[in-house]
């Protein structure tokens, strides 16, 4: 097996709403909202890895140890020589835990970062000489659908790190319908969910010392000023995460912190001192929870990892 990813770009949909369009329409929305897909720049990208290496964010090393403790329960299930497909791969680091365990005969990386999908999948391509290592530059929350070529007989679509707490429940569950009509029957589903706990614990997970979170959020008014020229001080905005407890969810704002406009092709945006730019919603679950979503959705599930102090928990649904 050669070393070279094969890359599929169609299916980057460029005739959805564009990142300007997006803009506009979350600015003029009362409350102003954009989509948290919007964080993942390079520069973005780079400060999420460094969130998941903050002490206060347990996610992503409690679900490591989950991942790598079940690797070959995760594998017994799946059987061999299935087709790997991360959504959301970013670094693909999770998946390397994987790997060993489960043989899968061919990895596709699905990631809306072009560059990042690109240098992470060819690491993983040298990395791995006996996988067959694909990579697809999409928006899988737009639009689901395997490359042409990509297909595999067993199906496992990994969707680690809770990125499905971006949805609200509603949502993530008329998503994952879609994901199941997009996979071949008998196809599997290999997901990471956050779970409800202390909230201290919670609001620091998103509010750590060093400021990354911070940071994090705050590029996202910094990629509107380079990117679209937007007129924008992303110093009179400052960054806000607290637990909203009847909907179970983390919830991160931009502030303005005084009365201003923002300014983007000559239209205006007005910002009341205290008022919010909603950017993200990050839903947790309890197991029973996620599971109901999962069979409301179609699936059956199968198994459930969990670490000892039930902070986070990983799924297997089967589609049929
Ligand atoms: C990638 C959506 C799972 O919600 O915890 C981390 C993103 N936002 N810190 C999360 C995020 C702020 C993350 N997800």
């Amino acid at each position: 097996m050669s070393t070279a990813v094969r890359f599929h770009d169609q299916h980057v949909d460029e005739t959805g709403p564009s990142f300007r369009d997006d803009v506009i329409a979350g600015l003029g929305r009362s409350p102003k909202a954009l989509s948290p897909k919007y964080f993942y720049d390079e520069r973005g990208s780079l400060l999420f890895e460094s969130i998941c290496r903050q002490p206060e964010y347990y996610l992503t090393r409690t679900e490591e140890g989950i991942l790598a403790a079940a690797a070959d329960d995760i594998a017994a299930l799946v059987g061999p020589e299935s087709l790997l497909v991360e959504l959301g791969s970013g670094a693909s680091h999770k998946v390397r835990l994987l790997l060993e365990a489960m043989r899968p005969s061919r990895y596709l990386g699905v990631d809306i970062s072009r560059d990042f999908l690109l240098q992470s999948t060819r690491r993983l391509a040298a990395d791995y000489p006996w996988l067959e290592v694909h990579a697809a530059w999409a928006d899988f929350s737009a639009r689901l659908r395997l490359p042409s070529g990509v297909e595999g007989r067993r199906v496992v679509a990994f969707f680690p790190g809770s990125s499905i707490g971006n949805f609200a429940p509603a949502e993530a569950e008329a998503f994952l319908g879609r994901l199941r009509q997009a996979l071949p029957s008998g196809s599997g589903v290999l997901i990471g969910v956050d779970l409800v706990k202390d909230m201290a614990v919670l609001e620091a997970a998103y509010n750590d010392a060093a400021g990354v979170t911070a940071a994090f959020n705050l590029n996202l008014l910094e990629r509107m000023r380079h990117e679209l020229g937007v007129a924008v001080e992303p110093d009179h905005f400052r960054h806000f995460a607290f637990f909203n407890v009847p909907a179970s969810r983390i919830e991160m704002h931009l502030v303005s912190q005084q009365r201003q406009a923002i300014l983007l092709e000559g239209q205006r945006f007005a910002f009341e001192e205290g008022e919010t730019l909603h950017t993200e919603n990050s839903c947790k679950y309890s197991v029973a929870g996620f599971q109901a979503l999962a069979t409301r959705a179609g699936y059956r599930s199968r198994a459930v990892w969990c670490d000892s102090k039930a902070l986070f928990s990983v799924h297997y649904l089967s589609s049929d």
